[in-house]
């Protein structure tokens, strides 16, 4: 769309607006920049696709706000950056698993933090939303790691869609990358940096000679690592995300268990500084071909030699060549990128279970 005025003609051949109906599990990082990025573009979203993206419900820990006709989207995240989301009209002592199978909803996201071994809280509220026949979105990384052929096929039995973009690479379309672009490649390797945090301290350390516990300590500062950065630094939080490709992309029925893992917390400056002398950096590496997270030797002229917080993932396939991908893979408004990437390819497919 232009902006301008349409004709009566275009008028009258206007679809008529949809309206997809979401539920949000869990507003805190990444539960705030999607609703701050729909206040933004809802208009685009309308004009562009003919969709109204409405908010039903929006789930924290204690209780929702419910509101059937809509919550008001900027006066739940001014609350809630007053720590006073309770004082909202709409608020309810009704918990998610409550909300997700009684509020009428297209598309649940579930944007909870979770426990890898477990999968929960989401795997629970992923397997209430397809149960009610409500597609899902999600940026959670644990019910994949843990159950994700048994979500595929439970979303396929209910005839509802899954969409996972945002669990690995954050802003980086990977997934919906090789699903709708890439139909007649096979894929041969998938590996890459995949974790902003490990890569932010290499960075440091390879750059200004910082130790692994100051670049850390930066991270935190700055808010790019998570007050427990262990899964960060020991490798898990990129074998997780390697099982996600592995399975997604790959089909290869693995778990976390498969991965032999290996994270940075003996990288030293000392092997940073020969590496250097020989022209290469050390970059943590996950590798779905090996099924491998280890600190690799990374040529400085190398695509994966990317600096800070960025992620690359590099896509080795017979008919393609190999793809590389480099962009953030974290942060609300980038992450954001792809859960409406989910949510539009879910409505424009007509998978919202209604
Ligand atoms: N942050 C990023 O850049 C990023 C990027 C990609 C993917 N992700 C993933 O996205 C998910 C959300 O991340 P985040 O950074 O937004 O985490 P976060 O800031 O910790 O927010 C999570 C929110 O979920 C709430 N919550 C926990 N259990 C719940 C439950 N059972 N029902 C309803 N709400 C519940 C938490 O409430 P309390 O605070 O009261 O516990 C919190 O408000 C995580 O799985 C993360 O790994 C994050």
């Amino acid at each position: 769309m232009r902006g301008e005025k349409l004709s009566p003609a275009e008028v009258a051949v206007k679809p008529k607006m949809k309206t997809v109906k979401l539920i949000v599990v869990g507003f805190g990082t990444i539960g705030r920049g999607v609703l701050e990025v729909l206040s933004e573009k809802r208009r685009l979203v309308r004009e562009r696709y003919g969709f109204d993206l409405q908010v039903s419900a929006v789930c924290e820990i204690d209780g929702s706000l419910i509101n059937h006709q809509g919550v008001n989207v900027d006066s739940a995240l001014r609350l809630a950056a007053a720590k006073k989301l309770r004082d909202h009209p709409d608020w309810k002592q009704k918990k998610s698993l409550e909300v997700i199978r009684e509020v009428d909803a297209d598309i649940v996201l579930e944007l909870t933090p979770g426990n890898i071994r477990t999968g929960e809280p989401g795997l629970g509220h992923i397997r209430a939303a397809f149960e009610s026949g409500k597609s899902v979105v999600t940026s959670n990384k644990s019910p994949l790691a843990k159950s994700f052929y048994e979500l595929k096929a439970l979303a396929e039995k209910k005839r509802v869609l899954f969409g996972y973009e945002a669990t690995v690479g954050g802003a980086i379309p990977i997934i919906n990358l090789y699903r709708d672009n890439l139909g007649i490649n096979v894929v041969r390797s998938i590996y890459g940096i995949l974790n902003g945090t490990s890569n932010f301290i290499l960075t440091k350390m390879f750059e200004e000679d910082l130790s692994l516990a100051t670049a850390l300590k930066e991270a935190q500062e700055l808010g790019i690592a998570e007050t427990d950065p262990a899964y960060d630094i020991d490798g898990t939080d990129t074998a997780v995300k390697l099982v996600i490709l592995a399975n997604s992309i790959m089909d290869r029925h693995v778990s976390l268990e498969d991965v032999s893992v290996t994270g940075i917390e003996d990288i030293t400056l000392e092997s940073l500084e020969l590496a250097k002398k020989h022209g290469f950096a050390i970059k943590l590496v996950g590798d779905v071909g090996s099924m491998e997270v280890s600190p690799r030797l990374v040529h400085l002229s190398h695509p994966l030699n990317v600096s800070g917080t960025l992620n690359a993932i590099m896509l080795d396939t017979d008919v393609a060549g190999t793809l590389t991908l480099v962009g953030h893979g974290a942060g609300k408004i980038e992450t954001a990128s792809s859960i409406f990437s989910d949510i539009l390819n879910i409505a424009k497919a007509g998978g919202c279970g209604k």
